[in-house]
């Protein structure tokens, strides 16, 4: 499909029907967090949130019109993770189709179907592309799903179809994607525990962290590997600063991050979320440049 988005909504609008409830995780990429809370509902479809860390809480949030259950692992950008098993169940006792948006753990990392989801969900433009000069998006599953969503579904009548150059550059791209995304991730790990060590960092967030809250559940289900995002928060008042004043003077600093969004691509991106916490994409240079950079940027707060 077009983009991450695409796959996003048009797989949802294909699979649900007037009338069915929906169920999300909270705190979805914003895009899909907006098309979730005020788009969707313009198709007569009810839509519920629920912290899917919290088994309880999803299980009080299963309607008998319960059709869809949609989640994001790790979620886009707090870095929370989610056992896919432990919902697959959930889903298959009240016969609802499961779909997992693996865009941030994408293969070697995760595999949400093993796990028992019905549909995986990428946004091509990031790590499965990894150049960062195509935008894509996939559903995967199985055949009969994947049939319905093809035809008569949404991608085809909403524009979502992908260009064929578009594919081939996705193509190109994939051959390389367990090396890089090792790589992502490897050099994730040493910044994530850089940072720990930082006096003027408040908290990291990254799943293959032993501090992470669901670090048993990456061990298993995402092979032990965290994925290339760290999310992270400054601690007030350094040198007199507010953490926003802070986060800004940290990103002008560094010199071999790019202050941008997006992510899954070769060099390193860093964002200031709303929340006021810093999202770094890794990307794939050599982890000293990338941590010696950290250091001058942090000597110079
Ligand atoms: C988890 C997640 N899903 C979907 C998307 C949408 O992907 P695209 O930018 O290809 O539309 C994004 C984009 O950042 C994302 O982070």
């Amino acid at each position: 499909m077009t983009s991450g988005m695409g796959a996003v909504c048009s797989t949802l609008l294909t699979l649900l029907n007037k009338g069915e409830h929906l169920l999300c995780s909270e705190g979805l990429f914003f895009h899909s967090d907006i098309f979730m809370r005020e788009l969707i509902d313009k198709m007569g479809i009810e839509v519920s949130f629920a912290d899917f860390r919290d088994i309880e809480d999803v299980t009080q949030k299963i309607k008998n019109n319960t059709s869809v259950i949609f989640i994001e692992i790790p979620a886009n950008p707090t870095l929370g993770v989610v056992d896919i098993e432990a919902i697959s169940k959930i889903a298959k006792s009240n016969d609802c189709i499961f779909i997992v948006d693996s865009t941030f753990a994408p293969p070697p990392v995760q595999f949400p179907l093993k796990w028992g989801a019905d549909i995986v969900v990428h946004s091509l433009t990031k790590y499965i592309n990894g150049h960062g000069d195509a935008l894509g998006g996939a559903a995967i599953g199985s055949k009969k799903l994947i049939e319905k969503i093809k035809y008569p579904g949404m991608p085809c009548f909403t524009g979502a179809a992908l260009s064929p150059f578009n594919a081939y550059l996705t193509m190109r791209g994939m051959q390389t994607l367990d090396m890089r995304v090792k790589k992502h991730c490897a050099n994730a790990l040493a910044i994530a525990s850089y940072l720990e060590t930082r006096p003027e960092v408040e908290r990291v967030i990254y799943p293959a962290l032993k501090s992470h809250p669901q670090h048993a559940i990456c061990e298993k289900q995402m092979n032990s590997m965290g994925g290339g995002i760290v999310s992270f928060w400054l601690k007030d008042g350094i040198n007199g600063m507010s953490i926003r004043q802070a986060d800004y003077k940290l990103c002008d600093s560094l010199k071999l991050f790019t202050i941008a969004t997006s992510l899954g691509e070769g060099h390193t991106l860093i964002q200031v979320e709303n929340s006021s916490m810093l999202r770094i994409a890794v990307g794939l240079e050599n982890e000293k440049d990338l941590i010696n950079d950290l250091k001058q940027a942090f000597d110079n707060l």
